[in-house]
């Protein structure tokens, strides 16, 4: 399966006869509430035939109280958290899967030690076909319970987590797994664009002036452009002017590092530092196309350290009451780093995506919360605490 361009080496891109997708708002009244709803745009022949377990279609908040705290009048939450394994990799996972069993594969894998890992196996269990989630061996076990419960066959790796790529990629062809995010990695972003399709719908076909985007390989961000673009294509959208910012963690912010320092390539980053582990790809497959759709579109990239990722998890806890994991936390503090330094206008339409759940990395935030009042189990203890 071919999944890299011959001369250049490039990933391959799934093409659209955009002439003969005829697409109105008014079609989408009554469609599937997830994001096979866009099954004209996705490339599956037989949607029909899609593994889904309702990815997509979250819902996009009107922001209150975090809006208020920084003086936006239009701000978003894209709260793509509350997806089936709770990531928005479910995006891809679902495409990816669907479209393995299209080409007629036995089994899926991928290698991960999170998100990606849980997505690809929740999708192999509702379709009944083998998964492989290879790791590295000296992995924390807990970052495997999740694909583990679903069913999925974990194979530690005597090595590094690049070593179990290496290893898996090999095996793909010979044993005919689709491997989500490798061989199947063109069909893999489609799934991702859908969350520009849906917050443009949201928006009553509207696109956003801004959207920030936690960034790791790059994909996503650039998954998100190529969606918008694409309603432009289908005459969905009129016009888009969608500036896309980058939001990394300081100690792995290799693609927002180039675009400060305004180089045109990326410099991996050799030992990732940061608590936003979702995030920290040092060598982004996808850097220097997340790097050029920054610089194309007029938007920014940030790199919040560890104390502002932290804080931006509790101020979307309590101003919005939804729990990220630091993903969301670096989406947050670069928005807040943006608004402080007069990037954001205060009357722009902005989107802020949360792509992961709280509850998959409670340790991160918990040593600074604070401790729950002990009380005597009488009436008389609480008034000190009640009255406040
Ligand atoms: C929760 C979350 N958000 C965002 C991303 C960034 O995705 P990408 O690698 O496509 O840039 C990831 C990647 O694993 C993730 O797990």
């Amino acid at each position: 399966m071919r999944h890299l361009c011959d001369e250049c080496f490039g990933p391959v891109e799934v093409a659209y006869d955009y002439d003969k997708i005829k697409l109105t708002p008014s079609m989408f009244y009554g469609r599937v509430k997830s994001l096979w709803r866009y099954h004209e745009l996705l490339p599956l022949r037989d949607p029909a035939k899609a593994v889904d377990l309702g990815a997509g279609f979250t819902p996009l908040h009107r922001s209150i109280g975090l809006a208020e705290r920084l003086g936006l009048k239009n701000l978003y939450i894209k709260n793509d958290s509350v997806n089936p394994s709770f990531s928005f990799k479910d995006r891809p996972a679902t495409v990816a899967v669907s479209k393995s069993i299209e080409f007629g594969l036995q089994a899926v894998g991928c290698p991960s030690t999170g998100n990606l890992a849980a997505a690809t196996a929740a999708h192999a269990a509702r379709a009944q076909i083998p998964c492989y989630i290879f790791v590295p061996a000296d992995i924390e076990p807990t970052k495997i319970i999740q694909a583990s419960v679903y069913g999925a066959q974990v194979v530690a790796v005597k090595g590094t987590y690049d070593d179990a790529n290496r290893i898996l990629t090999q095996a793909a062809d010979i044993y005919r797994i689709g491997v989500v995010n490798v061989n199947i990695r063109s069909y893999y972003v489609e799934g991702s664009k859908t969350l520009a399709f849906e917050v443009a719908e949201q928006l009553g076909w509207r696109a956003p002036d801004h959207a920030i985007v936690p960034t790791a390989s790059g994909a996503l961000l650039c998954a998100i452009s190529k969606g918008f673009d694409e309603l432009i294509e289908v005459n969905l959208l009129e016009e888009c002017g969608t500036k896309i910012t980058a939001a990394q963690g300081y100690g792995c912010a290799p693609i927002a590092d180039a675009f400060k320092k305004g180089d045109e390539m990326v410099t991996p980053v050799e030992k990732p530092k940061t608590i936003a582990k979702s995030l920290a790809i040092g060598d982004p497959g996808d850097g220097i196309y997340a790097l050029r759709k920054i610089r194309k579109t007029g938007g920014y990239a940030e790199d919040p350290t560890d104390q502002e990722i932290i804080d931006g998890i509790r101020l979307l806890a309590k101003t919005e009451g939804i729990f990220t994991e630091p993903a969301g936390g670096v989406s947050i503090a670069t928005l807040k780093r943006m608004v402080d330094d007069g990037r954001i206008d205060r009357d722009e339409t902005v989107v802020c995506y949360i792509t992961g759940n709280g509850l998959k990395t409670p340790e991160v935030v918990a040593s600074q919360l604070p401790k729950p009042l002990v009380v005597d189990p009488e009436i008389q203890a609480l008034a000190p605490i009640l009255s406040r």
